[in-house]
């Protein structure tokens, strides 16, 4: 009788830790069978068996890197969860404003941006709602583990479902140009906005210099998959990269691994985070 050969499940989700620091639960292995096909076909493979024998027998980093990348979680929209840029809106960005008036700079991160959806929200609240901020220099840096959701976010296109949730229908109009069944980000928003592959768990973060300081830090919906470790020292570089009187999101449900270095205020029924100088 044919017998079916027993995937290293073990194996996989201790390769996708090693290089995203993922932590996958033995409950959802299936998820390698279903998110792998691609990579599998790629690789003219036609089991997951097979592929974790070929990586034990010798290494194939991009291979490994394509295993990581594509066991990410990439979901997104416009706005999500509307009430940190309801906030930004009123009461944050006024004040932030003020704060910079003399050096006219803003620097934005979406750490963990996926197709993008967040940078270009930011982007689109600046423009549309602080006219003032024409001449200043304003940077929206958007990071990601994943090369494909980051050529997504480079190339601004989405699809009409992608654009139907959570977008006003006035900022459709306003800066997207139409393109089949696709919208297009307008130039007057792109410019501002710029994206790149980075790992947040790879010894060095994404922007490191001093002059790097940012206003604003979106670190949404990522460290979930993180260990208590990863997201202590994530968090450490975190507070580093932020202006003192900067401001850091997380995901609703997600707190600082160590509150010591952070101040939590509850505003605008959303959570966001100061720096607190470490005593
Ligand atoms: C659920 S999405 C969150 C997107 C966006 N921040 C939001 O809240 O809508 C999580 C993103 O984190 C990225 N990610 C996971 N591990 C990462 C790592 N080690 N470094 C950088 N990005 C990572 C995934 O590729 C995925 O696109």
């Amino acid at each position: 009788m044919l017998q079916a050969a027993t995937v290293d499940y073990v194996y996989l989700r201790q390769l996708v830790y090693g290089l995203s620091q993922n932590v996958l639960d033995p409950s959802r292995d299936y998820l390698f069978d279903t998110r792998l096909t691609k990579v599998l076909r790629n690789h003219g493979m036609t089991g997951l068996d097979e592929l974790v024998q070929h990586l034990k027998m010798r290494k194939d980093p991009l291979l490994e890197r394509s295993i990581a990348e594509a066991m990410t979680i990439n979901e997104t929209s416009f706005f999500r969860d509307s009430r940190p840029f309801e906030l930004l809106r009123t009461d944050l960005l006024p004040k932030l404003i003020e704060a910079r008036r003399s050096v006219r700079t803003l620097r934005f991160w979406s750490a963990a941006c996926s197709t993008g959806q967040e940078g270009y929200s930011t982007a689109m609240l600046l423009l549309e709602h602080f006219p003032q901020l024409a001449g200043w220099n304003i940077r929206i840096e958007g990071t990601d583990l994943c090369a494909e959701v980051v050529h997504r976010a480079q190339a601004a296109s989405y699809h009409r479902i992608e654009i139907n949730r959570g977008l006003p229908a006035r900022f459709v109009v306003r800066y997207f140009d139409h393109a089949g069944e696709d919208w297009v980000v307008k130039p007057e928003v792109r410019k501002v906005c710029n994206f790149r592959q980075a790992n947040l768990c790879s010894p060095q973060l994404p922007f490191n210099r001093a002059e790097d300081k940012f206003d604003v830090i979106f670190l949404r919906n990522v460290m979930l998959y993180f260990s208590q470790e990863t997201r202590r020292t994530l968090l450490a570089g975190i507070h580093r990269l932020l202006a003192p009187d900067g401001i850091l999101f997380l995901g609703s449900s997600e707190q600082p691994a160590d509150p010591s270095i952070w101040t939590a205020v509850l505003a605008g029924g959303t959570c966001h985070f100061k720096p607190r100088v470490p005593s």
